[in-house]
């Protein structure tokens, strides 16, 4: 569902969710996930009996009014070619997994699709000071626009700055490539992350986005 996050972008007709749910069952999956869908579509979806499990505030900032940060040594981003690529996007998936937990953790392949959904993507991980990573921040980049793709800080290195520092080395990289905003998405719950986003000048977009599910064995 490619540009399904837009206010107003619209989903296909009823019979064609019908066949991509009957294309999904032949498979043999037993219950389909969305990613996060704008609210027009939502409501599409909601009327092919697709029940809401997250709502997500969209939030945007300026970056053009921010002021580029320094290269923080302590902040590895992860090269093509590089010789620590594995362990470092092993290490991300651990920290992925240790703070959004089971069932919404990215693996791999999500990852590696993550990356894909922007013209240009740069995965950042930090290091601690005995240099064991402790979190990690996935930025992309399309057409002047700049997303905030995934964010997360190892629960026992929380609230020493690191988010802080990831987010002010993912905005110089996106200024850096032309973006003068970036948008980012949070559940509404989380209190943490929105306070956070505050402090960078984020504000709410006037929509929001959902991410819905449904059965497949019912029909
Ligand atoms: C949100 C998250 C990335 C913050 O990481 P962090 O390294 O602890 O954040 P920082 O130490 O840089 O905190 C910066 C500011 O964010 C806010 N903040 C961070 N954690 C908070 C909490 N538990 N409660 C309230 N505010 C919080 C505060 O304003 C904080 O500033 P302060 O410490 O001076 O008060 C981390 O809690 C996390 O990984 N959560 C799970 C994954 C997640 O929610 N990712 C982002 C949304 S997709």
């Amino acid at each position: 569902m490619t540009g399904a996050h837009g206010e107003s972008s619209g989903l296909a007709r009823p019979d064609i969710i019908e066949q991509w749910l009957a294309t999904l069952r032949r498979w043999g999956y037993e219950g389909v996930r969305t990613g996060a869908v704008g609210p027009v579509v939502a409501d599409d979806l909601a009327a092919a009996g697709f029940v809401a499990v997250q709502d997500l505030a969209l939030l945007s900032c300026d970056l053009t009014s921010q002021p580029a940060v320094p290269r923080d040594r302590a902040i590895v981003r992860v090269r093509t070619h590089s010789a620590r690529r594995e362990s470092l996007i092993a290490a991300a998936l651990t920290v992925d997994s240790r703070s959004f937990g089971q069932g919404w953790a990215l693996d791999r392949p999500a990852l590696q699709e993550a990356r894909a959904a922007t013209r240009r993507a740069q995965l950042m991980v930090s290091l601690s000071d005995g240099g064991q990573p402790s979190g990690f921040v996935l930025a992309g980049a399309t057409s002047g626009r700049g997303f905030v793709q995934r964010l997360a800080v190892d629960p026992d290195r929380r609230r020493t700055g690191t988010a802080t520092r990831l987010l002010g080395q993912a905005h110089t990289w996106l200024a850096a490539r032309g973006c003068s905003t970036s948008v980012v998405n949070t559940e509404t719950s989380n209190t943490a992350a929105l306070a956070l986003y505050r402090s960078f000048g984020y504000a709410p977009l006037p929509y929001g986005l959902r991410v819905l599910e449904r059965p497949l064995g019912d029909r």
